[in-house]
């Protein structure tokens, strides 16, 4: 059953432990206004914790997933409302796409359309990412006279080489889903009516995975490409003790299914976390 947000800025539905999350403004190109940031963090709350869902999934209604922030609402009528307006704006924006970065259940952007500016802040904040061939991508900033703040400029020089983030933030032309596949913005583009499946077939994988250690991988992930190599090293055995007080039986299980049942092989597939003890 579909619900949506009270306002209707955001729509979401839980299908065999995916909650499939949009941006729900389609005749505004699902861009983000105060509103939908609110809601946003609101179904983001609800959902974080709960049984029924292992995996989300945050695409949009219509042909935009997002174009970036809402120019009316988020910048000029907050800008109206003086400092306050503006940061407080800015926190719940840059809130939920923080929330979305460190989320408990992993997270798959699926770019249906449009994703601009502001857009690349949740993008970002997915764990994986895929695309429509047909999407187009753009730091549109520049076109309307200001720099790619939100976060935008640092995902583009995340995500991709100095050379193009400086091209795509400075000419302000747009590339579509496959070219951001290969740029690195997303892990795989494909026809948009391959989509939905491609990124159901994902999410199910997932699905299958160790909860406790899939949250502890997407972290360790993050984490360490800011650390020095033995910070890093250091952080993933305290990362991995810190798992093991949540889940102390998974990998022993997984061990005991390779080496004594013989029933699967790491190389090439989960063990069954069904049998895991609690
Ligand atoms: N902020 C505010 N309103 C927006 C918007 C945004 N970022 N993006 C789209 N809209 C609104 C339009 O003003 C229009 O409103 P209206 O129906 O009341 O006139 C409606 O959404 C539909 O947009 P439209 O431009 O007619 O759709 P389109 O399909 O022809 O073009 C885009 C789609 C995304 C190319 C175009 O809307 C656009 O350039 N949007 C701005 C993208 C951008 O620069 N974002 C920057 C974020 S920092």
């Amino acid at each position: 059953m579909i619900q949506t947000s009270p306002q209707g800025t955001v729509a979401y539905e839980i299908v065999d432990r995916v909650a499939w999350v949009k941006f729900n403004r389609p005749d505004k190109r699902n861009c983000m206004s105060p509103t939908l940031n609110r809601e946003m963090m609101e179904v983001l709350d609800e959902l974080e914790f709960s049984p029924d869902v292992g995996v989300l999934v945050l695409s949009g209604e219509g042909t935009a997933w997002s174009a970036g922030m809402d120019l009316k609402e988020y910048f000029r009528d907050t800008e109206a409302l003086g400092l306050k307006g503006t940061r407080d704006a800015q926190r719940e924006s840059y809130g939920w796409w923080r929330r979305l970065r460190w989320y408990q259940k992993p997270t798959i952007a699926m770019v249906n359309g449009w994703c601009f500016g502001g857009g690349y802040g949740p993008l970002f904040a997915c764990d994986l990412a895929f695309a429509a061939e047909e999407a187009q991508f753009g730091l549109s900033e520049i076109n309307w006279g200001i720099l790619p703040g939100g976060g935008a400029a640092k995902v583009a020089t995340e995500l991709t080489s100095i050379r193009r983030a400086m091209y795509h933030a400075m000419m302000g032309e747009n590339i579509d889903g496959k070219t951001a596949a290969e740029w690195g913005f997303v892990n795989e583009a494909m026809p948009l009516d391959r989509l939905k499946a491609r990124v159901t077939e994902v999410a199910n994988v997932l699905l299958k995975k160790n909860p406790v250690a899939l949250k502890a991988t997407k972290d360790s992930i993050r984490r360490v490409r800011e650390m020095t190599y033995d910070n890093a090293e250091d952080y993933l055995i305290r990362a991995q003790e810190a798992a093991n007080s949540y889940d102390n039986e998974g990998r022993k299980e997984g061990i005991k299914q390779f080496i004594d049942d013989k029933s699967y092989k790491p190389g090439l597939g989960a063990y069954d976390i069904s049998k895991q003890k609690a």
